[in-house]
């Protein structure tokens, strides 16, 4: 039930042989076991990350908090695998990250995570729509007319229908953060990354932006993000803390699922 039926085919035999395990039902979707990551820049060296272990079942949805610098974005960089640890090993979806290379980890990464960062990293010169095209097109996934259709699909699901032509200048924060998450959603993936997702929008729209994630979640994307604001990490079901490089905390949150229907766009609705 982790893999998508539109995943290429190619993405899995493309792998170096011995990195693929075999993907078990109560196999946690994320499995992070003695995870080090030391950063080095010349001869000083930064332990940032200092033996972690972390598990992460399908359809969780798992806030990380912390003080600055204790290590978030290390070790959410590490499931995204936009990085690999300096020893441990990271296990996503019966696949080990931390010992693929470059490239096998962008495609790996391109088919199944969506990554939201604080400052939406949209592209400047691309519409709302074309922004959210960038993926699907990286991707090359079915034609540009079923593209097309399902980027405004997406748009429409975070509420931007009227707004698919504008540059992301010409949008508010709150809503180039969406055509964000229209984008990061854009390839279907398994996994929904944010880091800070909201850390740049006012707590206002902060709180306006984050039902989608939980509707994304209750539709069945596995949802971890950071953030700063406790009152958004009490909306996750889970909520683990970091301090100094290790996970000091881990918890429920005894959150109910939240009173919304599924996201839009899982629904099909346009
Ligand atoms: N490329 C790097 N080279 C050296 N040190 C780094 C590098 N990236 C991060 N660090 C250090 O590793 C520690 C953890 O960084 P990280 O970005 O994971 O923290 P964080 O918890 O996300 O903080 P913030 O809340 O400020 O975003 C910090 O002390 C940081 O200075
Ligand atoms: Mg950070």
């Amino acid at each position: 039930m982790t893999s998508s039926p539109d995943t290429p085919a190619k993405l899995v035999s493309d792998l170096a042989p011995g990195v693929v395990g075999t993907p078990l039902a109560a196999t946690p979707l994320v499995s992070l076991a003695g995870v080090e990551k030391t950063y080095r820049s010349g001869k000083v060296s930064f332990e940032a990350l200092k033996g972690v272990d972390l598990d992460v079942a399908a359809g969780e949805m798992v806030a990380i908090v912390g003080a600055s610098g204790s290590g978030k974005t290390t070790l959410v960089n590490l499931i995204a695998g936009i990085d690999r640890p300096t020893s441990g090993t990271v296990t996503v979806d019966g696949i080990r990250l931390d010992v693929m290379g470059e490239e096998d980890l962008a495609v790996w990464r391109r088919a199944r995570v969506g990554i939201v960062f604080q400052f939406f990293q949209l592209m400047p010169t691309l519409s709302a729509l074309d922004n959210t095209l960038l993926p699907m097109e990286l991707a090359g996934r079915g034609s540009r007319r079923s593209r097309r259709a399902e980027a405004r699909l997406l748009l429409s699901a975070v509420g931007l229908e009227d707004r698919t032509d504008r540059l992301p200048a010409e949008l508010s924060g709150g809503e180039q953060q969406r055509v964000a998450l229209a984008r990061a959603m854009a390839c279907r993936p398994l996994i929904l990354i944010g880091d800070e997702p909201t850390g740049n929008l006012d707590t206002e729209t902060a709180r306006s932006v984050f039902p989608l994630l939980r509707e994304l979640n209750e539709a069945g994307t596995t949802v971890i993000y950071v953030t700063h604001d406790l009152g958004l990490a009490a909306l996750a079901r889970r909520v683990v803390t970091v301090r100094d490089g290790r996970v000091v905390a881990d918890g429920a949150t005894g959150q109910a699922p939240p009173p919304t229907p599924a996201f839009a766009y899982e629904k099909g609705r346009p």
